[in-house]
């Protein structure tokens, strides 16, 4: 499935690095609004990425958590709504009450406080959460109206959250890929998720797309029992029969302890099995360390010395430049 696959899926950037705008231009504008999705394809971002749930009437929507509080005033809007652990599931609204909700920059919900201390500020603005849909028309419409070609990178969030609540996330996403035109390796698409028996179950409804899988971790959940399992050549081997490439999170591909951002090695084990890879996140406003605040030095590490095939990022306009000045 995966030995000829190399990224990206828009035809110019055949063979380039990739950068993808994570949640957007999310560094600058609140993470997934279509404000967000526009600035990352003016700055020229490759792909812009779309986390999905589903909305209680079945609709995909563009947000990254299950739940609304961190991104949104549901809170203030739509009082007891919530769960008895306190949080307000996005699967318990319709899309009609959704829609009613302002979007903010995220907030760590412990504390009430803007998660990153230097971004969009809380209280500004009026943004509203799109739907799949909705944002896949903008995209299209900007490329025809910019002469681009960016691409979408969409995740299916928590889908074994979501069949526990008797709701199908895939089977309602596949159909909106296939009617947008992303059918196929040629397409300009790489469909995401975090746990393996949905990768391999997209495969089984009919995908026939370049498909990521997700990980955290250097030990992953593959296995009937959901017991972890190395990361190691059998099982890279085996993600490549279903998948056409991993996204793995930073510290798995370059030691971010390490005085020079040495590469752990994962990412020519993953080339050697014909996966392509795509590590997130480059935020360039948190230094991986106090000493080493700039995030150019970790495009540098990530997709040039470690030999990364794209990479995630809240600053696409970062990684372009990155890529430019090459
Ligand atoms: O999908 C790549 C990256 O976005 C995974 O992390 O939590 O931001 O969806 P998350
Ligand atoms: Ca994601």
């Amino acid at each position: 499935m995966s030995a000829a696959v190399r990224p990206a899926g828009a035809a110019e950037n055949a063979g380039a690095k990739v950068i993808i705008a994570h949640r957007g231009a999310s560094g600058y504008l609140p993470e997934h609004t279509l404000e967000a999705k526009a600035m990352a394809h003016a700055f020229g971002a490759d792909f812009l990425e779309q986390d999905l749930v589903l909305t209680k009437d079945g609709v995909p929507v563009v947000l990254h958590d299950i739940t609304l509080e961190a991104v949104t005033d549901v809170e203030d809007r739509f009082p007891g709504r919530n769960r008895p652990d306190g949080k307000f599931y996005a699967i318990d609204f319709t899309l009609a009450e959704i829609k009613t909700l302002n979007v903010h920059e995220r907030v760590d919900t412990k504390t009430g406080k803007p998660a990153f201390r230097s971004r969009f500020p809380q209280g500004l603005g009026q943004f509203r959460i799109p739907t799949f849909e909705e944002e896949l028309q903008m995209i299209q419409g900007m490329n025809a109206s910019r002469g681009m070609s960016a691409g979408i990178y969409p995740e299916l969030k928590s889908p074994a959250f979501h069949h526990a609540e008797g709701k199908d996330l895939a089977a309602a996403v596949l159909p909106i890929l296939k009617k947008y035109g992303y059918w196929g390796k040629a397409t300009p698409c790489f469909l995401q998720c975090f746990e393996w028996p949905e990768v391999e179950r997209v495969r089984k409804l009919g995908y026939p797309g370049q498909l990521v899988f997700l990980m955290g971790k250097t030990e992953v959940r593959m296995s009937e029992s959901g017991d972890a399992v190395p990361l190691d050549a059998s099982a890279l081997k085996r993600i490549a029969e279903v998948a056409d490439g991993i996204g793995p999170a930073l510290g798995m591909v370059v030691d971010l302890k390490s005085p020079t951002l040495a590469p752990t090695g994962l990412i020519d084990k993953a080339h050697a099995a014909g996966l392509v890879v795509h590590p997130y996140t480059i935020r360039v406003d948190v230094p991986v360390d106090a000493s080493r605040p700039d995030g150019a030095i970790l495009f540098d590490a990530v997709l040039g010395k470690a030999g990364a095939d794209g990479v995630f990022t809240d600053h696409p306009d970062r990684g372009v430049a990155w890529k430019r000045g090459r």
